[in-house]
């Protein structure tokens, strides 16, 4: 590799030269001279990251940022350095640069027959394509994707939280790895509620006691050690660089900082040391961003493998720093700690195949009841917005929601009925009690549950597709945006403990669930919703997607499935298409501005439906590839309810 600083100026020279397309949000189709990154697409709207409210997940708002912003961004030198970087470590695969490209992008969807990275960062897509034009698989790109995610996109990327991947490989073999954060040993099934027995919500939200044990780096190395190709401190490098050289901050991205620094991080001192601006001031949009101390803990990473975290000197300082706290995780909890490879929750619908997470995520287990339910009720004959479709969609999700509230959590600690829960033969039971003129009430349904008297963001997912044709979807998380807050040995610690039961028996007409599956028991992982899915159709395959949005992601990722599946959608339409949510309780269907016509929400209202309307662009970021096995061609569509995402191509 040539010194940083020759290639820095190389770069910069070339890639200043590189024709953009104007203000539309749009790159350039055109590849830029050789060197500069190609195979661009995306457009890049700003979005707010929040702490939202906890009956609202995933509020955003948005601002179209000229497309000119995302390469024009080689002016700042860490941008630069860092772009270059990865170029160094694509070239490294020796392949010619004047060779024509398999890339092309057409409108806001990359094409591509060598591959495809689509991510909530583009740089992060970056790493992941540079894998695969380095020899690597989907899963390297994965591996690599996943380690850059945790220093580009710190709200949910991460190497202090937990997720699931479902990787299908071209022969058509797949499987699921579950790296879902653990309840400590010192966990009680209470040790959440306040001194009158009231759930106390702020004890999950931030701080040293609401983490749980993290799994994402047991579960990239699971996936790498089975599957990858490229060694292992190779897929992690990207990150280590990134994190030690530093990338430009976006605007959206350094007035999220400013806004997180203030407020969930200012409590703890090295929170602030990490993610603040030195010197006090305020971050501005192209300043670079440096995490010395991420740096340092992901080049162990790399050159120990994942040991230096469990049982190495990050699970040291950990552990150190918990007792300091009374946090709960001990250096026992992370050296017990395994990722676990899991068989799919699988089943068909409209031709298709579904592969997905089964528990202790609920995402599969939803996403299969809700798509049974909708066959059953011949869906595929209706259009995407008229009442009647939408109708059907709300009364299904309120009903596989409630089966999830019912029955779900770790099932290495209950039972779950679960081939039962995704039959046809149950969901066509279930349909049988929609009435098609009202809406049912939620209550009277899970009544059982109820006893008689809230989730939020961060999250991440993204897909990746190779030339073979091997697939990945992972999403992973911290839970809220930034976790716990809390940065320790340069990263921040989840709060996943959030997600479980905490009130054990108490189920109300609000967010709060008290079903036993549930229920804290230390080593049990927590229930979740996250969704990473894989389509196929007559055994190839079709799509990749997922969603971050906590409860609402089975709903977002399905919005795409059926854009795709049954609505006859392109990929970027799919993606694009407003989106709506039911969760069971509380009894309200949210839908994003544009879903359905003033008089269509009128007669969802009349049928008896509560409904809030959010701002457009609300709900999830689902970003998504979808495949022609025919011609072994992928489109990436990234999500545009996210502002630095991006799909990378791997340059030639
Ligand atoms: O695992 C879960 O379901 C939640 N912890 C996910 C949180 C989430 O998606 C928030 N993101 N927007």
């Amino acid at each position: 590799m040539a010194p940083i600083a020759q290639i820095v100026r190389q770069q910069h020279t070339q890639t200043t030269e590189t024709p953009m397309a104007e203000g539309t949000g749009l790159l350039a189709t055109r590849r830029p001279p050789s060197g500069a990154p190609s195979g661009t697409v995306v457009s890049s709207p700003a979005r707010r990251h929040s702490r939202t409210e906890r009956d609202a997940p995933d509020r955003r708002s948005f601002s179209l940022i000229p497309a000119a912003s995302m390469y024009t961004s080689v002016d700042r030198p860490s941008a630069v350095c860092v772009l270059t970087l990865l170029a160094a470590l694509t070239t490294a695969c020796g392949r010619s640069a004047d060779r024509v490209p398999a890339t092309t992008a057409t409108a806001e969807e990359l094409v591509s027959t060598t591959g495809v990275v689509v991510s909530a960062h583009h740089l992060a897509s970056e790493a992941g394509a540079a894998m695969l034009a380095k020899g690597g698989n989907a899963i390297d790109a994965a591996v690599a994707t996943a380690f850059a995610l945790a220093v580009t996109h710190p709200s949910a990327g991460n190497i202090g939280g937990g997720g699931f991947m479902i990787i299908r490989l071209a022969d058509g073999t797949a499987t699921t790895i579950d790296y879902r954060e653990k309840a400590p040993a010192a966990s009680t099934p209470t040790m959440y509620l306040d001194a009158k027995g009231m759930i106390a919500p702020a004890a999950t939200d931030s701080g040293w006691r609401a983490a749980g044990v993290p799994g994402t780096v047991r579960g990239l190395a699971m996936a790498h050690g089975k599957f990858g190709r490229l060694p292992w401190a190779d897929v992690v490098m990207p990150a280590v660089l990134l994190a030690e050289q530093g990338f430009a901050l976006s605007a959206p991205l350094a007035t999220e900082l400013n806004s997180v620094v203030a407020t969930l991080l200012a409590s703890f001192p090295a929170s602030v040391a990490a993610y603040g601006k030195p010197g006090g001031s305020k971050w501005v949009g192209g300043d670079t961003l440096r995490l010395p101390q991420l740096g340092r803990a992901l080049r162990a990473i790399a050159e120990v493998g994942p040991d230096a975290f469990y049982t190495g000197w990050i699970a040291d300082s950990i552990s150190v720093q918990m007792r300091a706290h009374r946090g709960l995780i001990s250096r026992a909890d992370l050296a017990a700690y395994k990722a676990v490879e899991r068989e799919p929750v699988r089943g068909t619908f409209n031709g298709y195949e579904l592969i997905a997470m089964g528990p202790p995520s609920s995402g599969g287990m939803v996403m299969m009841l809700t798509l049974n339910q909708l066959e059953a009720l011949q869906i595929a004959s209706r259009k995407r917005s008229d009442a009647m479709t939408l109708h059907l969609r709300l009364e299904v999700a309120r009903r596989a929601y409630l089966d999830r509230a019912r029955w779900m959590g770790d099932p290495d600690f209950s039972e779950i009925p679960l081939a039962r829960l995704v039959s046809k033969e149950y969901a066509r039971e279930l349909v049988a009690g929609i009435d098609t003129q009202h809406a049912s009430s939620s209550a009277e349904l899970g009544k059982d549950i109820l006893t008689p008297a809230t989730e939020t963001p961060h999250t991440t997912h993204f897909s990746v597709v190779d030339a073979a044709g091997n697939a990945v979807s992972n999403t992973y998380t911290l839970e809220n945006g930034y976790g716990s807050g809390v940065v320790v040995a340069g990263f921040l610690l989840n709060n996943e403990m959030g997600d479980f039961n905490k009130k054990p028996g108490y189920t109300d007409q609000g967010w709060a669930i008290g079903t036993p599956a549930n229920v804290i028991v230390p080593g049990k992982r927590m229930l979740s919703s996250m969704s990473p899915v894989i389509v196929t159709q007559g055994g190839a395959l079709r799509l990749v997607t997922g969603s971050p949005g906590g409860r609402t992601i089975p709903n977002t990722v399905l919005n795409v499935v059926l854009g795709v599946t049954v609505f006859g959608e392109g990929l970027r339409a799919a993606v694009d298409a407003p989106r709506l949510h039911h969760q069971w309780m509380p009894d309200t269907a949210s839908v994003e501005a544009g879903t359905a016509t003033p008089e269509v929400l009128a007669a969802l209202r009349t049928m008896g439906h509560q409904i809030r309307e959010e701002p457009a662009r609300s709900q999830g970021d689902a970003h998504s590839i979808l495949y022609d096995a025919a011609t072994h061609t992928a489109r990436g569509a990234n999500d545009k309810r996210s502002p630095d995402s991006g799909a990378r191509a791997p340059r030639q």
